[in-house]
C-alpha cells in the first residue's frame, strides 16, 4: 500500500465519499440559495463556477488536507523557484518563466534565467514586426503572406490550437498553416496552396531531432529549393528554426541568425509561451502575444499567492481527483462553446496525458492508485449532437467542464445567443436530470402507458461540472484559462507523486518504428518481432508488390 493511500487524508476522503454515495445536487441546490456564492471563483473577468459538483462543506477542507499532507505548497515553491522537479532528466520546469511579467528573477543553477527570456522575446518582436510590415521580404521581393509551422506534439499543438482561438486578432492577408503529421497529405495538402514567394517556414522542434518534423521540414525544404532553382541564398529568407539545439539547425542549413532560442527547462507540452509561439506571434501579432504571456502571468500568480480555498486551478486539480481517485471517473470532458476554441481537447490531450499518464512514482514505485484521466471533448455545440447522450444517460461518470465567452467576435447576435444558452443549459440539465415524475407530466395520456418510453426519458441528473464563463476571448482571458489548466495538471501529479515532466512512453514508440523502417525495404521475409508483427509486416510488403 502506498503512502498516499495508506494516509490520513486518503482515508478520511474514502469515508467522505462513501458518505456522499446518495447526495444529490439537486437538492443541495433547493436547500441552498448560497450555494453558487460558496462555490465560485474569479480572476478578472473569468468567472469559475464549481457550484454543480458533488461536494459539500466537508469536501473541499478533505481535498485541502490531501493537497497538504502531500506537499503540494512546498513542491508550487519549488516549481516556480527553479528546483529540477523534472527529477529523470534533471531539469528545472519553468513556463511560468517565460510570462513572468513582473521580471522576479528566477534563478537555475545560481544563474537568473529571465535576462534570455527576455532576449528572445526581444527577438521575436523585432523579427514578427518585419514579417507583419512587409520589411521582411521573400526572395523576389514580396512580403510573407503564409506562414508554416513544421513541427509535432508540443511544437504544434499549442501554437496551433492558440492561432484557431486568436482567429479575430490575425492580421488579415497573412495565413498561419500547422504541419505536424509524417503522412506526406498534410504537407502536401499545404504546400500545394502556397507560393513560395512568400511563403515562410518556421521549423519549430526543441531537439530539431524528432522524425515527423526534420523529415517535413526536408520535404519542404526540398519543395522550396526545386521552386528557386536550388538557390541555397533564397533559404534564409524563407526557414526559421525554433530549437535548443544550434548545432542542428546549422546542420538543416538553417542561419543561427533566425534561429529563436528555447531551453531545456522549457517541456515540450509548456512550451507554446516560448519561442514555440512565434506563429502566434507573427498571425496575431507580438502586443496580443504578449497579452497572452500577461494573462497567464496573472493566472500563476494567483495559482502562488491564494490560498488554496481560493485558488481556481487547485480547486481544479483537487475536483479532478475527487472523480478520479473517489468516484473512480475515468475520462474527463473539456467541452468549450466556441468554434475558435475547436483544437482546445487535442491540445490538452497532450497536456495532460503526456504529463500524467504515469504509473510509477517518484520513487520508482509502482503505484497503486488512478492517475492521468482520459481528456477528450469537442467543441459546443457540435459535441452535443455527436457524445452527450452517453454524459447524460450513460453508465459512466464523466466530469465536465464547460466554456463561454459571453460576447462574440461575429455580428450574428443570433447565433451567439443560441451557442450561450446552449452553454446554459447543459450543465443545468446534466446536474438536474429529469425525474419520473417531470416525465410523465411531458407526454399524452396515450404515451403515459408506456413504461418503455417514460424509462428511456428519465434521466438520473447529478453529472458534474465545472463552468467557465468570461467577457470575451481575448489573448489575456485565453493565457489565463491555458495557466489554469497548466497548473491543474502540476496539482494533480503533486498529490499523485509522480515526475509530470517526462514522457518516456512515448520514446519507446520512436525508437520501435525507426527498428521496423528499413525492414519495409528489403526483399526478405520478416522474423525478428513477434508473429503478429511479422505477419502484418511480410503482408504489407507483400500488398506494395501489387501496386
Ligand atoms: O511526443 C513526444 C515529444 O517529445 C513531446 O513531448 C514533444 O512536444 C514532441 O515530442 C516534439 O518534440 P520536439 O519539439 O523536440 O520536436
Amino acid at each position: 500500500m502506498s503512502a498516499l493511500t495508506t494516509s490520513q487524508a486518503w482515508i478520511a476522503l474514502t469515508a467522505h465519499y462513501h458518505h456522499m454515495q446518495n447526495y444529490s445536487m439537486r437538492e443541495a441546490f433547493a436547500n441552498d440559495p448560497e450555494r453558487f456564492h460558496k462555490y465560485s471563483l474569479h480572476l478578472n473577468d473569468i468567472l469559475f463556477d464549481y457550484s454543480k459538483n458533488r461536494i459539500n462543506q466537508h469536501t473541499l477542507p478533505l481535498l485541502i488536507e490531501l493537497a497538504n499532507a502531500t506537499e503540494l505548497p512546498a513542491k508550487i515553491e519549488a516549481m516556480f523557484s527553479g528546483v529540477k522537479i523534472n527529477t529523470t532528466e534533471h531539469r528545472a520546469v519553468l513556463h511560468i518563466a517565460l510570462r513572468n511579467r513582473g521580471n522576479r528573477p528566477i534563478f537555475i543553477d545560481g544563474d537568473d534565467v529571465m535576462p534570455e527570456v527576455n532576449g528572445v522575446l526581444a527577438k521575436m518582436r523585432a523579427f514578427t514586426e518585419r514579417v507583419r510590415s512587409g520589411a521582411w521580404k521573400g526572395y523576389t521581393g514580396k512580403p510573407i503572406t503564409d506562414i508554416v509551422n513544421i513541427g509535432i506534439g508540443g511544437s504544434s499543438l499549442g501554437p496551433k490550437m492558440v492561432a484557431a482561438a486568436l482567429a479575430p486578432y490575425g492580421k488579415p492577408g497573412l495565413n498561419a498553416h500547422f504541419v505536424s503529421n509524417i503522412d506526406a497529405g498534410d504537407l502536401l495538402s499545404t504546400l500545394n496552396v502556397l507560393s513560395p514567394e512568400t511563403t515562410l517556414f518556421i521549423v519549430a522542434s526543441k531537439s530539431f531531432g524528432t522524425q515527423e518534423a526534420m523529415v517535413n521540414a526536408k520535404s519542404a525544404r526540398r519543395w522550396f529549393l526545386d521552386k528557386v532553382n536550388n538557390d541555397e541564398s533564397a533559404i534564409a529568407k524563407h526557414f526559421v528554426a525554433i530549437s535548443t539545439n544550434t548545432k542542428l539547425v546549422t546542420e538543416f542549413g538553417i542561419n543561427t541568425d533566425n534561429m529563436f532560442e528555447l531551453w531545456d527547462w522549457v517541456g515540450g507540452r509548456y512550451s507554446l509561451w516560448s519561442a514555440v509561439g512565434l506563429s502566434i506571434a507573427l498571425y496575431a501579432g507580438m502586443d496580443h502575444f504578449e497579452n497572452l504571456l500577461q494573462g497567464a502571468y496573472e493566472a500563476d500568480e494567483h495559482f502562488r499567492t491564494q490560498p488554496f480555498d481560493q485558488n481556481i486551478p487547485v480547486i481544479m486539480g483537487l475536483l479532478g481527483i475527487w472523480y478520479n481517485n473517489f468516484f473512480g471517473a475515468q475520462s474527463y470532458a473539456l467541452l468549450p462553446y466556441d468554434y475558435s476554441m475547436r483544437y482546445f481537447s487535442d491540445y490538452l490531450q497532450q497536456g495532460d496525458m503526456e504529463s500524467n499518464g504515469k504509473s510509477i512514482d517518484l520513487d520508482g514505485q509502482k503505484i497503486d492508485y488512478d492517475t492521468g484521466q482520459i481528456i477528450w471533448g469537442q467543441q459546443g455545440t457540435n459535441g452535443q449532437h455527436a457524445f452527450y447522450q452517453l454524459i447524460h444517460q450513460g453508465t459512466k461518470l464523466v466530469p465536465c467542464d464547460f466554456h463561454c465567452a459571453a460576447t462574440g467576435f461575429y455580428n450574428l447576435q443570433e447565433h451567439q445567443d443560441i451557442l450561450v444558452s446552449n452553454f446554459l443549459a447543459q450543465p443545468e440539465a446534466l446536474m438536474r436530470g429529469k425525474t419520473r415524475e417531470e416525465v410523465i407530466n411531458e407526454l399524452s395520456p396515450k404515451e403515459r402507458e408506456d413504461d418503455v418510453l417514460i424509462a428511456s426519458k428519465i434521466f438520473d441528473g447529478n453529472k458534474p461540472s465545472n463552468s467557465f464563463l468570461y467577457r470575451k476571448l481575448t489573448p489575456k482571458t485565453l493565457g489565463s484559462l491555458l495557466a489554469f489548466y497548466e497548473h491543474k495538471i502540476f496539482v494533480q501529479g503533486a498529490i499523485w507523486n509522480i515526475n509530470s515532466f517526462d514522457q518516456m512512453g512515448v520514446e519507446l514508440g520512436k525508437i520501435l518504428a525507426k527498428a521496423i523502417q528499413p525492414e519495409l525495404n528489403t526483399p526478405d521475409e520478416i522474423d525478428s518481432h513477434d508473429c503478429s508483427t511479422n505477419a502484418l509486416i511480410n503482408y504489407c510488403k507483400a500488398l506494395r508488390q501489387q501496386n
